[in-house]
């Protein structure tokens, strides 16, 4: 197993909590008894390879899936898939999953009354390149409500999966938008203690990847292990 990735603890608090009663979904599914360590062999230290194959043309263009433009202010949201070490992560796959501009999702439990768009399937799909790279085209996802608690709203927010070598199953996280005053109200962004870590889960606007008189740019990398690892959910 020479070569492969050795997984260290992760620091206290830069991760969600398994019980974080505000997040009412947190009471139930959380573990109640101690967890058991269980030693890494082969199969947590590798993991599956991707070709192009398993890609296609427009999954990585969320903005052109149908016959017309979605409605919704046009984004480019780029970054970069590193390890512990910085050592980029290629050839992952990335799927990307949101809501519409209005705020719904297009699965039959989102039962928020905001309109669906046609144009828009909240999906998307795209490798890691050279350089642990990955770029793609939406639209930014608007906030929703959601049953946690009275008047609850989520934050704009794109979910991600990142599935690729050294990782024994995919990673699922969240990235959100720089000063989105729903932050500091979202149970499910707060169940992580670190401040520091819980800013990594906060895109920034960038202007290198802005595309005139077409996009906005944002700016999310994504850090699988060690020290400055992104948040992710259980
Ligand atoms: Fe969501």
């Amino acid at each position: 197993m020479a070569g492969l990735p050795i997984f260290g603890k992760l620091p206290a608090g830069t991760q969600p909590e398994y019980l974080h009663p505000a997040y009412r979904s947190s009471v139930k599914r959380a573990p109640t008894l101690p967890l058991v360590v269980l030693p890494h062999t082969l199969s947590e230290r590798s993991g599956p390879v991707f070709g192009r194959g398993a890609i296609g043309a427009n999954d990585h263009d969320l903005t052109a899936q149908h016959a017309g433009a979605p409605l919704g202010e046009r984004i480019v949201v780029s970054g970069r898939v590193l390890d512990e070490s910085g050592k980029p992560i290629r050839a992952a796959v990335i799927e990307v999953w949101q809501a519409n501009a209005a705020g719904r999702c297009l699965h039959k439990m989102d039962q928020n009354n905001a309109p669906i768009d046609p144009n828009f399937s909240g999906c998307g799909r795209m490798l890691t390149e050279a350089e642990g790279r990955y770029k793609f085209f939406s639209i930014k996802p608007g906030a929703y409500p959601w049953g946690n608690h009275e008047n609850a709203w989520r934050p704009a927010h794109i979910h991600f999966s990142i599935f690729g070598d050294g990782l024994l199953s995919r990673l699922v996280t969240q990235m959100y938008f720089p000063g989105d005053p729903l932050l500091a109200y979202d149970p499910i962004y707060n169940c992580i203690a670190d401040e520091r870590a819980k800013q990594r889960l906060v895109s920034t606007f960038d202007w290198e990847s802005t595309l005139p008189e077409f996009a906005l740019g944002y700016r999310f990398d994504i850090v699988l292990r060690g020290h400055e690892a992104t948040p992710m959910e259980k």
